[in-house]
């Protein structure tokens, strides 16, 4: 690491998660230099940002705010519904939504009425990891809904052995009742990979006092 931290020709270093389970995460992703995490996991750039300080952000939730940004203009004062508080998608992005003044409430397998805390959102976002768990019926008429979710599911309609991707939301219910919904596949994924391109570029022009082009981060 110590080699790629010193390299100048080296802007951004991710570390392919989930690691072997003999290996420490923390200590290996804090051993990043902070200006070349690309994917802000290091303890620094999560401080950073959850002070509302200039850092890297993570991909997932950038691209999740993005999106947001470019349908509402501002999200200030909307009210915002994070299900899921992991470090990488749920936590991250309801501190950019409360960087933008949304309302934030993050709810979890613990949350009592979940339907009727999802029901006030204006703003959803769902990175649980279960497939269609979110009904259209708990969707207010009108709401913005970001489905993080990546979830393989059996597709017999497909072929004998087939498999299909859906994400956290079930598409053809929640579609009928939101202003606006992201796909799976096709939504938060390729926004992802987008977004670990522009924290690079960010990373670059940063090392080397460039300004850094508009709208590449939060
Ligand atoms: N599109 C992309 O680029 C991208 C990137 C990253 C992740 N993902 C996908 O996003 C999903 C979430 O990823 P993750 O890494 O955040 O997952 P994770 O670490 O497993 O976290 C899942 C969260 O969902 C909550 N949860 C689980 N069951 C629930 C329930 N029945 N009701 C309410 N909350 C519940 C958990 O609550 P507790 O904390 O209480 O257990 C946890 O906070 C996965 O499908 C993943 O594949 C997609």
């Amino acid at each position: 690491m110590d080699q790629l931290n010193n390299d100048p020709a080296v802007h951004g270093i991710l570390v392919q998660l989930p690691l072997p389970g003999h290996l420490n995460e923390d200590l290996i992703i804090n051993s990043i230099a902070p200006e070349k995490d690309v994917d802000g996991f290091h303890i620094s750039n999560v401080g950073l940002l959850g002070t509302g300080q200039k850092s890297m952000v993570p991909c997932t939730p950038l691209g999740c705010l993005m999106m947001l940004r470019d349908h509402h203009g501002s999200i200030s004062g909307m009210n915002a519904v994070v299900i899921g508080r992991s470090n990488i998608v749920g936590k991250p992005m309801a501190q950019l939504l409360l960087n933008d003044s949304a309302t934030v409430t993050i709810a979890h397998s613990r949350t009592k009425d979940l339907p009727g805390v999802v029901k006030q959102a204006d703003i959803v976002v769902a990175a649980v990891g279960r497939p269609e768990m979110v009904p259209g019926d708990w969707i207010k008429e009108g709401a913005t809904v970001i489905d993080v979710g990546i979830n393989r599911i059996d597709a017999p309609e497909k072929g004998e052995g087939k498999t299909r991707l859906v994400g956290d939301v079930h598409f053809e219910s929640a579609a009928k009742v939101a202003g606006a919904i992201t796909p799976v596949p096709g939504g938060v994924g390729p926004m992802t990979i987008a977004c670990l391109l522009a924290n690079t570029v960010t990373a670059c022009c940063r090392a080397n006092g460039l300004e850094e082009p508009e709208g590449l981060t939060a």
